[in-house]
């Protein structure tokens, strides 16, 4: 990835990812401070099938373009001759910044021990992004994210972002229906235990290979490769991967992608942190609490 000065983007450089197929690429800071400091009626069944299922075609994919808006580089401060040397340190992130249980905190974690509190609970700065819903500040960086890839000649599909209890209710029944509860509990979270009820999370497509949409070959597509190497540029991560499950308590999703902020990004990748639990000490698993 180059340098193409797009909007929200911080200057990454892309290493090998260091575990399997579904681990996320680290990053290595390289620049911005060049100063040594590193700087639905048919939504229900759009969601979360998981391996194995067949994509419902009444679904939608959405191609989104738009024109990406050039941002300057930020010049790098001088330094003065008499000031000494000091050792470059990484500025420090306060993981305490955000809550990581207040529903509206865009670090807020929800899984099988955290639900939604409370558990109806609807954020109210919900924007559109093509077919979906995300809180406003995810659906900007969303648009960002689509632009960037549309630039690439990558053409991202979208299912499902925001999802009210009752639409996360009658997802969750449907796929225990057709599925069975075991599969249903792999993959779909219990009404009130979905991240998508923040607004902050949302369900990606294949545009080139429509099959693979919500299944475990979209990582292997055209647009799965493109965001499993660039939506940490814009504050996204992939949530649920196969060697993370343990904690997330969810089977690899290559499509559902969290927004959380670049800042936490960075910090997860500095640290090699795949999970949010991990990052801001939640308790995870696959253990549902009790409400
Ligand atoms: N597929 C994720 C876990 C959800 O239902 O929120
Ligand atoms: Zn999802």
């Amino acid at each position: 990835m180059g340098e193409r000065g797009r909007p929200g983007r911080r200057t990454v450089a892309h290493v090998a990812p260091k575990r399997g197929a579904g681990a996320r690429p680290a990053l290595l800071v390289v620049g911005v401070v060049a100063s040594a400091l590193a700087g639905w009626g048919a939504w229900a069944m759009a969601a979360e099938p998981g391996a194995g299922e067949t994509a419902d075609a009444s679904v939608t994919a959405v191609t989104q373009t738009a024109t990406a808006t050039a941002t300057p580089s930020t010049p790098s401060p001088s330094v003065t001759s008499e000031a000494p040397a000091e050792p470059s340190t990484p500025p420090g992130l306060d993981l305490t910044t955000y809550s990581a249980s207040d529903p509206s905190s865009i670090w807020v974690v929800v899984n099988k021990q955290h639900p939604v509190t409370p558990l109806t609970w609807a954020p109210d700065d919900l924007v559109a992004v093509g077919s979906l819903r995300l809180r406003a500040e995810a659906a900007e960086h969303l648009q960002q994210l689509l632009d960037a890839a549309s630039a690439d000649g990558v053409h991202i599909g979208l299912r499902t972002g925001y999802r009210s209890y009752d639409q996360q209710a009658a997802i969750r029944a449907d796929l225990e229906a057709r599925k069975g509860y075991e599969h249903a509990e792999k993959y779909s979270a219990r009404p009130g235990y979905s991240e998508h009820q923040t607004g902050l999370a949302l369900d990606l497509d294949s545009t080139t290979q429509p099959g693979c949409g919500l299944k475990l070959c979209f990582a292997d597509t055209v647009e799965g490769q493109w965001v499993a190497a660039h939506a940490e540029e814009f504050g996204f991560i992939i949530r649920y991967t196969d060697d993370n499950a343990d904690v997330t308590g969810y089977s690899g999703e290559p499509w559902h992608l969290r927004y959380v902020g670049t800042d936490l990004v960075q910090y997860m990748a500095e640290h090699d942190l795949t999970t949010l639990e991990e990052t801001l000490g939640v308790t995870g698993g696959d253990t549902y609490a009790e409400p």
